[in-house]
């Protein structure tokens, strides 16, 4: 049994501060925040436990590619030709790895889950899963248009004034969305695309197929 309390999360505020540059930490310290907001509307029971996953999910973004590699190694964590090629997602799951090692306190399954599936999402997200996604995706400090535009189409639908089953799917058209704008990116750089986040976006696809208004 884990409990997350406020000095738990403060420590680890100080913790995390010490391993990361300035504009990190702003973007992980609006992520913890958005991350609370979206679990006052979805699952307040979670919030603790989604602070923490919030503060750790960028602990290794700033290492190098052969830092990544190294610290993948060190885990056990078995990396293809295709990882290598998308340096910017390994550092989900080298964060995810490390957390029972270095943060055995918080080493919870929602909190490792949510840290491992915070970049290419997966097949069927789990709600907690699809909240940090989320608030990592639209957290107040990111300026990219994408993101903006993400942020004011969740927020500015109310969602808290939405029934819970409208909160949900509000929730689900909010991710399909993110995954479409995220593809369409990829593609347009050039990019490898996780099958993970087709499968992530092909799951959220058939769950908005009734949404008039949610088209390709
Ligand atoms: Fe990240
Ligand atoms: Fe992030």
């Amino acid at each position: 049994m884990i409990e997350i309390t406020e000095q738990t999360l403060a420590s680890l505020r100080q913790a995390v501060g010490k391993r990361m540059s300035p504009a990190r930490l702003t973007h992980t310290l609006a992520v913890e925040d958005a991350v609370a907001r979206l679990c006052a509307l979805y699952c307040p029971q979670e919030e603790p436990l989604l602070r923490a996953a919030a503060l750790l999910h960028d602990l290794t973004k700033e290492l190098r590619l052969d830092g990544q590699i190294e610290l993948a190694r060190t885990y056990g964590l078995v990396l293809t030709e295709a990882d290598i090629a998308s340096p910017k997602t390994l550092h989900a799951r080298t964060a995810a790895a490390l957390i029972p090692v270095e943060f055995p306190h918080l080493a919870h399954p929602t909190v490792i889950g949510a840290v491992r599936w915070h970049t290419v999402g997966r097949e069927d997200m789990t709600l907690p899963e699809q909240l940090l996604y989320l608030a990592d995706y639209i957290d107040a400090s990111r300026t990219f248009q994408s993101c903006v535009q993400l942020r004011r189409f969740f927020w500015e639908a109310h969602p808290e004034a939405m029934s819970p089953e409208e909160r949900l799917q509000h929730l689900r058209r909010t991710l399909l969305l993110s995954f479409r704008m995220t593809l369409k990116d990829l593609v347009r750089e050039g990019a490898l695309i996780s099958p993970e986040t087709v499968a992530a976006r092909n799951a959220l696809l058939l769950l908005c197929a009734d949404d008039a208004d949610v088209g390709e």
